[in-house]
């Protein structure tokens, strides 16, 4: 491929590598927003859009409506109603340097000459997430849409509705018919906990939040988008109900007053100097955010000129975009070793030349699977880019193909486990390859590891070393054996020449103290597939003690009401395939003999007291039942309820405040809650009291 590198390029040669750069980028932008599986690395994405903007603007001959660099990317997914957004949601143009900011800055003076006013920059964070609009109507959220093309977007409402902190009733002194622009992400933390939940399960992991956001808001189930941790910062005016704010400040300052979650940081800028200054502090901010930030916005705050400097077909001409260089350190892939997580699951694991980056040394980074290495296209000695997913992941962005030599080695997947040695399988539908040996000792020690880990029982002293050595002399053979340890025996034990010692009595306490931990630790600690931090706690919130899961109605009520398919929406976050792990566990022989050996030791973990209903809110204390043929999802409904301070009840009772009658609702129903003081409402009533402050 030639690259356009500085000596004059004939025409020809220029419409070819137009051509090229077009194909490289249409290619990135469907492995990236349809696919969710980036090919290429951030840099060489924005460096292929640069050369291909300037070469376009130099040949204008050459430019063409539907060249990638005129249009937004990400295109719309089928199984979504479309939506068409009014008037589009566009992107925003790109700067690099200080110099592009600068000239931004001089093309900005000189359109608006003429007039006397003084404009301010507002630099903002720019988040590194999925892009949706907000739509309300009589206060009510009635539809979330992606950008899409930016023309057209997917409606994901019932996606949306799952997020927490998107407001679902919007306060009286909000617009009636509003429609808002943000950004929707998915926390750091979040991130990593699904990817080891992913990683758990044989599937593929995501490559970075923004990924793993797009993945989410795209599912075709909304229970599955439920269990996602994500959230939102809403940053601009929609299409209605966002005008007559003279300034984006005191619009965000309303967004944030109607209960929208907005941008955390924000500076208010006169000058050029103060504008470079705001992005400095951004970038040293940048990782103490729960978001991924990949650069600034920087826009006009005063709202009256953004008609004077109108749009391109890219985006407004009263804003620009400034990247940062990404965080990235090149190093050389000196091995790949294999590593046998705790299901068996083999993972390669890229052996580094130790490198400094943003504040650690790494030498390790995990490839994921053998399909990822062939898709990055990974092979031993190798210099790459690495860089931190989430900020905090160890990960390869991207291959130097310059400084290969012609010495690098391509990988192949062991095809048998290279700790116990018994065979392999890759099962359907599943990218990973698993050690099937159930006495495989990687495996032990992996779940040991887990079941002391810091979410799980947290026994800190057992790390990796101390636990492969006691699996390794056989002093334990299963997570529970550690609660019939001696601290003799555990003392006496040697890693790496040196005696455990009073390291001993660090851990029988711990695991005195493990005894008493709350039910989620323990359901987490299990390591039963699909249960990660999250559902474990859903779980728990449900029951009383872990005997009880056994045979637990509310876990056999998730697989029923799935199984009725999605008539009656789960109300409970708790995802089927893990009801079915959890009951599938203690049906096993496996876990009755782990129920058993508990009750030896004594152990019935119980759940923490359920949280408070909150303390204000309209239904404050009050019982709701929802019955009959409803308009929308019961479980949106209940939320809702809850929100606004009330308990959703399953029956009448002589609690009841409310009977919330849906269509088709029997008249012994509302005959039995008017005998107990019940006051029967329909779903609009139901709304208004939502919306309402106090009762009349
Ligand atoms: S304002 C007309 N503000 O970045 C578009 N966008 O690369 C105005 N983004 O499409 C958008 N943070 O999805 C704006 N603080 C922020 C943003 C932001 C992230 C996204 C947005 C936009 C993309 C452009």
């Amino acid at each position: 491929m030639k690259v356009f590198s500085g000596e004059k390029m004939t025409k020809s040669e220029i419409e070819k590598r137009i051509a090229e750069l077009r194909g490289l980028i249409e290619k990135a932008n469907r492995d990236y927003y349809d696919l969710h599986q980036p090919t290429v690395g951030d840099r060489d994405y924005d460096l292929w859009e640069a050369e291909l903007l300037r070469l376009e603007k130099e040949n204008p001959e050459f430019a063409t409506d539907d060249s990638p660099v005129r249009n937004v990317a990400g295109g719309v997914s089928e199984g979504f109603a479309k939506v068409t957004h009014e008037p589009p949601m566009q992107s925003l143009d790109k700067t690099h340097s200080k110099e592009e900011l600068s000239d931004f800055d001089s093309y900005v003076r000189a359109q608006l000459h003429s007039t006397p006013d003084t404009y301010t920059y507002l630099v903002e964070p720019k988040i590194d997430g999925v892009s949706l609009s907000l739509r309300y109507e009589n206060g009510i959220l009635v539809r979330a849409a992606t950008r899409g093309n930016g023309r057209v977007g997917d409606d994901i409402t019932a996606n949306a509705r799952t997020i927490k902190t998107i407001p679902q009733v919007l306060p009286d002194t909000a617009p009636r018919t509003l429609e808002v622009r943000g950004e929707a992400y998915m926390t750091r933390e979040g991130f990593v906990e699904l990817n080891k939940r992913q990683a758990a399960a044989g599937l593929e992991e995501f490559a970075n939040p923004r990924n793993a956001c797009a993945g989410s808001l795209k599912q075709l189930d909304a229970k599955v988008t439920a269990e996602r941790p994500l959230d939102v910062v809403i940053y601009n005016a929609g299409g209605v109900g966002c005008d007559g704010f003279a300034s984006h400040s005191e619009m965000i300052a309303a967004f944030r007053e109607w209960g929208f979650p907005v941008a955390p940081w924000s500076k208010s800028c006169k000058t050029m100097d103060e504008v470079f200054s705001a992005i400095d502090e951004l970038q040293e901010r940048r990782h103490s955010f729960q978001f991924e930030i990949d650069g600034a916005v920087i826009k006009i705050d005063e709202r009256k000129f953004y008609d004077i400097l109108g749009a391109t077909a890219h985006g407004p001409r009263w804003a620009r975009a400034y990247k940062y260089a990404p965080e990235r350190a090149e190093t050389i892939v000196e091995s790949i070793t294999v590593q046998v997580g705790r299901t068996g699951i083999l993972t390669p694991v890229a052996e580094l030349k130790p490198t400094e980056l943003a504040g650690s040394v790494i030498s390790r980074a995990t490839l994921h699977n053998a399909d990822q290495i062939a898709r990055q296209d990974i092979r031993i000695g190798d210099h790459v880019w690495l860089v931190k997913a989430g900020d905090v992941i160890p990960a390869i962005d991207s291959v130097i193909p310059e400084k290969r030599t012609g010495s690098e080695q391509a990988f192949t997947m062991p095809t048998a486990c290279p700790v116990c040695g018994g065979a392999v399988v890759r099962a359907e539908g599943e990218v990973a390859v698993r050690c099937v040996n159930p006495v495989c000792p990687a495996q032990l020690s992996r779940r040991i590891e887990h079941f002391a880990s810091r979410n799980a029982l947290d026994i800190r002293a057992l790390g990796e070393t101390v636990v492969d050595e006691l699996v390794g002399q056989k002093l334990v053979t299963d997570p529970l054996d550690l609660f019939s340890l001696r601290a003799v025996d555990l003392y006496a034990v040697e890693i790496s020449g040196h005696r455990f010692g009073k390291n001993a009595l660090t851990v029988m306490d711990a695991l005195e103290a493990a005894k008493a931990l709350p039910l989620h630790r323990w359901l987490f600690a299990m390591g039963i597939p699909n249960v990660g931090v999250t559902v474990a706690k859903d779980i728990a919130a449900e029951h009383g003690k872990l005997s009880e899961l056994a045979n637990s109605r509310v876990l056999l009520d998730v697989i029923a009401n799935d199984e009725k398919k999605g008539k009656e929406r789960q109300i409970l976050p708790i995802k089927v395939e893990a009801a079915k792990a959890v009951l599938g566990f203690f049906a096993s022989d496996y876990g009755q003999r782990f129920l058993a050996r508990l009750a030896m030791f004594g152990i019935d973990p119980a759940s923490e007291k359920k949280t408070p209903v909150k303390a204000e809110g309209p239904l404050v204390g009050m019982g709701c039942v929802l019955t009959g043929t409803l308009s929308r999802p019961r479980g949106e409904y209940a939320k809702l309820i809850e929100e606004a301070g009330g308990i959703v009840q399953n029956a009448v009772t002589s609690k009841t405040r409310y009977l919330i009658a849906g269509e088709n609702t029997g008249a012994t129903k509302t005959e039995k809650a008017r005998k107990l003081g019940t006051e029967v409402i329909n779903e609009q009533q139901l709304l208004d009291l939502l919306r309402s402050k106090a009762l009349s």
